[in-house]
């Protein structure tokens, strides 16, 4: 897969890009991240990218022209690509979404930066997307967020795609705790059905935990999970005894 990512500071992405999962995955081929800096694109002696809202209002806002020539050179550089634009304003970036992105071998990410974008650039976007209700200095930590979880729905960048396949949201429920040696550590045990070894009771924790974990913390999530007949009849069950 190729991200191109659009940015006025691209040094930000080097060790995200260098390090683990990501750096091995880009050495091996997987991904190629290539960088923009529609600064390049600026006008004048100076290079100005943005410029004061009509109306008045604080802060600076991008320019279309700068932005818009680099996104026109980009487009022209490789296949044809969706143009992802970062903002508080896009859907919510999620596990679904990131499943979605995997499948196509080119992306475009644009990172804004000062108080937003003219709305002719945001005009160019096929979609945008916000990775959680606040708002950050600029799209470059949320675009990285992008292209990690992305990575990693790509065969072959995690070690086990089983490891991916068990994932928090994988099946739209969160991940059941986990454990590793030893058994016991300052008086807490590991529970006994992790340590006998019949894989079908194992399974029958596991999902049982993901299920209660995701009823709790995240009602949202449970709710738009895929959650059987049998699944709710065991939450039926915990609840009560725990009324
Ligand atoms: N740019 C600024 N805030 C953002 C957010 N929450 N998500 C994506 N891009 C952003």
């Amino acid at each position: 897969m190729r991200v191109d990512i659009i940015t006025l500071l691209p040094g930000i992405f080097d060790n995200v890009f260098a390090e683990s999962v990501l750096g091995s995955a880009i050495r091996n081929g997987l991904i190629e991240i290539v960088l923009h800096n529609f600064r390049e694109f600026g006008d004048g002696r100076h290079r100005t990218v943005d410029d004061t809202p009509f109306g008045g209002g604080p802060g600076m806002l991008l320019k279309p022209g700068p932005l818009i020539s680099c996104l026109n050179d980009v487009r022209q550089a490789a296949q044809p690509a969706p143009v992802i634009g970062l903002t508080p304003q896009g859907i919510r970036f999620d596990q679904q979404v990131a499943r979605s992105l995997a499948g196509y071998s080119r992306i475009i990410l644009v990172c804004g930066r000062y108080e937003g974008f003219d709305e002719r650039i945001v005009n160019e976007f096929d979609v945008q997307l916000s990775i959680g209700d606040y708002v950050l200095t600029g799209g470059e930590i949320a675009a990285m967020a992008v292209v990690d979880a992305v990575s990693r729905m790509i065969p072959g960048t995690v070690g086990r795609q089983e490891s991916v396949e068990q994932d928090s949201f994988f099946d739209g429920l969160l991940d059941h705790p986990q454990y590793t040696r030893p058994a016991t550590w300052e008086g807490q045990v590991v529970p006994a059905v992790l340590q006998q070894g019949n894989h079908a009771h194992i399974e029958s924790w596991r999902r049982s935990n993901s299920l209660l974990r995701t009823a709790v913390a995240r009602p949202d999530v449970f709710r738009a999970a895929a959650v059987s007949e049998s699944d709710r009849e065991y939450l039926q069950k915990v609840m009560k005894r725990r009324h």
